[in-house]
């Protein structure tokens, strides 16, 4: 088979995820006006929505200024349905056979619907807080001994191990995960070092949301690493949205949700970002704009104003639903299958998302599902079949 034939065909659907944003929320970046705290009732509301909405998951960041991830998705697995949870697994920060235990637990908890996020980090100020003091690369040389550890063991092996970074003497797990042999890995680093463990130990391989020829390069080099190994790779990008039934509408958000951010603002956050961060994605996200607001259009309906003030995810699409249905059917012809989405504030942007974007593409938003055949203000007196036809 062909290269080109084992790609998604455009006409696949899109897996479509959404976000829980576990260190805020609000409708302004830099400001505190109209700010909403990071609690769980709030991430309660969102996951419900989005579960009803027919999302088909969320993705928990994991960080120092963030709600811990783990907890937070116990609690709203206990209150969603069909929702999964992409939850961070962080080699050097917790043991792997405690990680493939709580995995486990937390897989049988949700029926089947943990994935898992290797995130090694990009930020050794932060990783220091963590008690993590090792190099760029190094990091990954130790996620590969964490993740061999952490596989074997959801696998079902009794376990000896000795590495450089791990020894692990009778390491057993009793009590299996849903999901065989272990639940999903996905990862998201740009790097070569990240790209080769992505290789050898993951399913899906993400990218912040670059300009497609970006993506379209990032991808190949992951396909022919994984390639060399055997293995097969799907393919996911992490984007903002900001769809609006006109194009002006849209633009007039995205010049609205940084308003408040001041040039000083502006400069401090890129300034800390390059002086603290190793990470190449994060690289590759600031010099798309390189921190000026007149270079934020970075290709068509690609707009990269959140990456002034805000690490990672630093692109939103800005446009009408065609447009932005467009512009990921482009993406998805170079090989992505899966879109983790966000936007400000992330419940109402997640049914702008369902109700004005789904439809482009062809997802089912399960709210449009019609119940009971009433006639009322919103179906101007037609019934039944009728409604049904006229919303299919
Ligand atoms: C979709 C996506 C989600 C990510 N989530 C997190 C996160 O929650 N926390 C974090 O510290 N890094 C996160 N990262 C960053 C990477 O996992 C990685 O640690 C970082 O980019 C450094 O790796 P690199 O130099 O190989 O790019 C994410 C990356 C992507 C693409």
């Amino acid at each position: 088979m062909s290269v080109t034939a084992l790609r998604p065909g455009i006409a696949d659907p899109i897996h479509f995820f959404w976000f829980i944003p576990t260190h805020g929320d609000g409708s302004y970046l830099g400001s505190e006006r109209q700010q909403r705290p990071a609690e769980f009732p709030y991430f309660k509301q969102i996951a419900q929505a989005v579960d009803q909405l027919g999302f088909e998951g969320v993705l928990l960041p994991t960080g120092q200024s963030c709600e811990d991830s783990w907890i937070t998705a116990t609690g709203l697995a206990t209150v969603t349905e069909r929702l999964k949870f992409l939850v961070a697994l962080r080699p050097g920060v917790v043991s792997p056979s405690f990680a493939a235990r709580q995995t486990a637990a937390l897989d049988r908890l949700s029926n089947g619907r943990l994935l898992l996020n290797v995130v090694v980090g990009g930020n050794p100020v932060e990783l220091a807080g963590d008690g993590v003091f090792l190099p760029h690369d190094e990091r990954y040389l130790q996620a590969d001994e964490f993740l061999t550890i952490w596989r074997r063991l959801l696998s079902g092996e009794t376990l000896d191990f000795r590495g450089k970074y791990y020894r692990v003497e009778g390491g057993r797990i009793d009590f299996p995960p849903v999901q065989s042999p272990h639940p999903p890995l996905w990862f998201g680093g740009s790097s070569d070092a990240g790209q080769e463990i992505a290789a050898e130990h993951t399913d899906v391989y993400l990218t912040w949301g670059e300009p497609v020829a970006g993506v379209a390069e990032k991808v190949e080099r992951a396909r022919q690493r994984a390639a060399a190994r055997g293995r097969k790779l799907r393919f996911g990008i992490r984007l903002h949205f900001i769809v609006r039934e006109t194009e002006e509408e849209a633009w007039a958000a995205a010049d609205r949700l940084i308003s408040r951010v001041s040039d000083a603002q502006i400069e401090a956050a890129q300034k800390r970002f390059a002086e603290q961060m190793d990470s190449v994605g994060q690289k590759r996200m600031a010099e798309l704009h390189g921190g000026r607001r007149d270079r934020l259009v970075v290709a068509p309906n690609l707009w990269a104003g959140v990456g002034l003030v805000r690490t990672g995810a630093g692109t939103a699409l800005v446009g009408t639903p065609e447009q932005v249905a467009e512009r990921l059917r482009e993406y998805q012809a170079v090989g992505i299958d899966t879109v983790i989405g966000s936007g400000y504030p992330h419940l109402e942007e997640a049914y702008r998302v369902a109700e004005l974007l789904f439809p482009a593409l062809g997802i089912e938003n399960r709210l449009r599902r019609l119940g009971a055949a009433v006639a009322n203000e919103f179906t101007v007196g037609r019934h039944g079949r009728e409604r049904v036809a006229a919303a299919s």
